[in-house]
């Protein structure tokens, strides 16, 4: 089985000490670090841009994992490669409005790891085209745009057919993740695991990951 790598969501930390809240997420066993763009039009809520990611950039040497929950990422992600993205994903619906097919070129081209990503009402077919063109498959396990959501297990059956399509991505969830959901998503075929609430919202970093790698 897969290494399964741990990707806090800075989402749900404390933005008043944002420096410490990284080290000590990197301290505690983090692989990756994963910044949600929003930009309250592809989703209904507004969170932080390029110029966070780069101050999270100075934080860390862990790869950054950036989700784009924006319309027009084909023109604002060399921003985000500028401040130090390791790996940008961007969603396949039409109402992120940008050629899905040459905006995973421009991120190939950036040298960035490609990401591609899909909401739980958004049918697999979508992102069939794609699988050959990307790094990583991120299957949406709420509807974007906030954290602390239930989880939706409905979503499990698009793991198993991205892995049936192509063994070689990483299949990465977002939403809801915790020790439990956690495991039902590493039994579907999920290596990387988003989660906010269920590190940040704790007292103990070092035992939440460890949790949800099932140690
Ligand atoms: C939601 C974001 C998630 C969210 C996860 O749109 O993409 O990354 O912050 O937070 P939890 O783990 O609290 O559901
Ligand atoms: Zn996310």
């Amino acid at each position: 089985m897969s290494t399964v790598l741990i990707a806090p969501s800075i989402l749900a930390a404390d933005f008043s000490r944002l420096g410490d809240e990284i080290r000590k997420v990197e301290d505690a066993g983090a692989d990756w670090i994963h910044c949600d763009i929003m930009d309250g039009h592809f989703v209904d809520n507004i969170s932080f841009g390029p110029a966070i990611v780069g101050f999270v950039r100075k934080q860390t040497k862990l790869p950054l994992d950036v989700h784009l929950m924006i319309e027009h990422a084909d023109h604002y992600l060399p921003r985000f490669v500028d401040a130090g993205a390791n790996s940008i994903t961007v969603h396949v619906e039409p109402e992120a409005k940008h050629d899905v097919g040459k905006t995973l070129q421009q991120i190939r081209d950036s040298k960035c790891r490609v990401g591609l990503t899909l909401n739980p009402e958004t049918d697999f077919k979508l992102v069939e085209p794609f699988l050959d063109k990307i790094d990583m498959l991120l299957v949406m396990t709420v509807h974007p745009g906030f954290g602390g959501q239930k989880f939706r297990a409905d979503q499990m059956p698009k793991l198993k057919r991205a892995k049936s399509l192509n063994a070689k991505i990483d299949i990465e969830v977002d939403g809801g993740i915790n020790s439990e959901t956690a495991k039902v998503s590493i039994q579907n075929g999920a290596n990387v695991l988003v989660a906010g609430t269920s590190i940040f919202k704790t007292s103990d970093y070092a035992k939440a990951i460890r949790d949800l790698r099932g140690n």
